[in-house]
């Protein structure tokens, strides 16, 4: 039976830094406002940086880390809302740039969950035979669609990419993955092209920037995350105290804290860096395992749950020994 495993991790976030006092200078708001509802105290912000650029800051790291020939590379997958084009993809780029030729690449779109996505993925076309090391990315420039006039929003989101090199093993290391979603048909979290066309309008669309719901997007969050979870304990036969680590999407530390409590799951197993990066969306999961396992928090042989909630609504969670 074939199975598979973390090989390495990297990450990257753009050097400028944004604090929440820089924010009071555009928007009517206070650093005790940002930090009390999110905990949120800075986040990196691109200033001539693209998605591709974060996205080959991060992939080199991770096959650096890994100790990989980068020609063993044989999928490549990106998970972002902010590629750069429509087409070619950020994963179409990324092969150039790392010198990759004639081999499978992929954006996928499933918001702050796309990362998991892209594991689940990768894993399972691992696992099929097809492929043995995959190279999987979360890349966003998040603050390109940011409307820095909107205080609700323009406080949350920050800049990163984190990237994974996955690959086949005899040890069953990513144990489970579970991917989902629930329609979010009413719009609360919704981020329209800005480019494309009404066609019963025949005007250019003007919701060009994240538009959101909060309360509606923090019920969701608060319900998917502990269940996913459970979800993963359950089908696993395994018991909370098995677990070392959750490391959940960082979208807000009152939304994390909430989940831990629905879980009863102590706070010092849930990792946090939201307060450094804000919500980087599907680059959120990878920066945060990476930082981890660079702060010597997540060790090898430690067992892991990684979970995440995003606009769609999507939802993902994993169970890995690290
Ligand atoms: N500074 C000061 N005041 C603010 C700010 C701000 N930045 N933003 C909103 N307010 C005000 C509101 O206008 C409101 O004022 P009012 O009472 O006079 O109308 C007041 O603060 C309270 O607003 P609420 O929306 O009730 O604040 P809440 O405590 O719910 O926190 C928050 C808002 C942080 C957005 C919360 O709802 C949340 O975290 N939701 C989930 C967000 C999330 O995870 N989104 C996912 C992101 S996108 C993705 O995943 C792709």
């Amino acid at each position: 039976m074939i199975h598979t495993k973390i090989l390495g991790t990297g990450s990257y976030a753009p050097s400028n830094v944004v604090t929440n006092d820089d924010l009071t200078k555009i928007v009517d708001t206070s650093d005790e406002w940002i930090y009390s509802r999110t905990g949120i105290k800075k986040r990196h912000i691109t200033q001539d940086e693209y998605t591709i650029d974060l996205a080959e800051k991060a992939a080199k790291k991770a096959i650096k880390d890994a100790q990989i020939d980068v020609n063993n590379i044989d999928l490549v997958i990106v998970a972002t809302v902010t590629p750069d084009n429509a087409f070619p993809g950020v994963s179409n780029l990324l092969q150039k740039r790392l010198g990759l030729d004639e081999i499978m690449t992929f954006d996928i779109n499933a918001a702050c969950s796309g990362f998991i996505y892209a594991l689940n993925i990768a894993d399972k076309m691992i696992k099929s035979g097809s492929y043995k090391n995959a190279l999987i990315v979360g890349a966003e420039t998040l603050t390109r669609l940011t409307d820095w006039s909107d205080r609700n929003t323009c406080v949350l989101f920050g800049d990163g990419a984190g990237a994974f090199v996955i690959s086949k093993s005899n040890e069953n290391k990513i144990k489970d993955v579970i991917t989902g979603s629930v329609s979010d048909d009413e719009g609360h979290l919704i981020c329209q092209s800005p480019a494309l066309k009404d066609p019963a309008k025949n005007v250019i669309s003007k919701q060009d920037h994240i538009h959101m719901n909060g309360r509606e997007v923090f019920k969701f969050a608060t319900r998917i995350m502990p269940s996913t979870v459970e979800k993963l304990l359950k089908r696993n036969n395994m018991k909370k105290a098995a677990i070392d680590h959750v490391i959940a999407h960082q979208a807000n530390a009152r939304i994390i804290q909430k989940a831990a409590k629905t879980l009863n799951i102590p706070m010092d197993k849930m990792y946090l860096n939201i307060q450094k990066y804000g919500n980087t969306s599907a680059a959120s999961v990878p920066l945060a395992i990476d930082q981890a396992i660079k702060e010597g928090v997540l060790k090898r042989g430690e067992t892991f749950i990684t979970v995440a909630f995003g606009g769609g609504f999507t939802y993902g969670g994993a169970l890995i020994e690290f």
